[in-house]
């Protein structure tokens, strides 16, 4: 299970409902905060940072841990899956164009 920034409310709300729901007690939650534990960055978070794929922050938490789980089950995705894969994320700031670039970014870094 994966908790997500930047979503619209009504999803939030479903993500709200899902963390406190019957049988969840002992899931596993990776936040933003446990992507580098040890102060040392995930490739994603270096792909968004070299690759300009933030502006203002607001929806890079969502963004980050949308595009892990996303190269997690596709260590190849191309533009377009990219793009499908993060289009429940909404960024007021950057046209998209940096955080597509980002992801993929991070997705051949992971693969080399
Ligand atoms: S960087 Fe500002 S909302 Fe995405």
């Amino acid at each position: 299970m994966r908790g997500l920034c930047g979503k619209d409310g009504r999803q939030n709300g479903e993500i709200l409902h899902l963390l406190s729901g019957p049988g969840r007690s002992g899931s596993e939650i990776t936040t933003i905060e446990g992507v580098a534990p040890d102060g040392e960055l995930d490739p994603v978070q270096e792909a968004f940072w070299d690759n300009h794929g933030l502006q203002c922050g607001y929806c890079t938490a969502g963004m980050i841990i949308t595009a892990m789980e996303l190269i997690e089950k596709n260590p190849d995705p191309s533009e377009e899956q990219v793009r499908q894969g993060l289009k429940g994320n909404i960024c007021r700031c950057t046209g998209y164009q940096n955080i597509v670039k980002s992801v993929l970014a991070a997705a051949e870094a992971k693969r080399s």
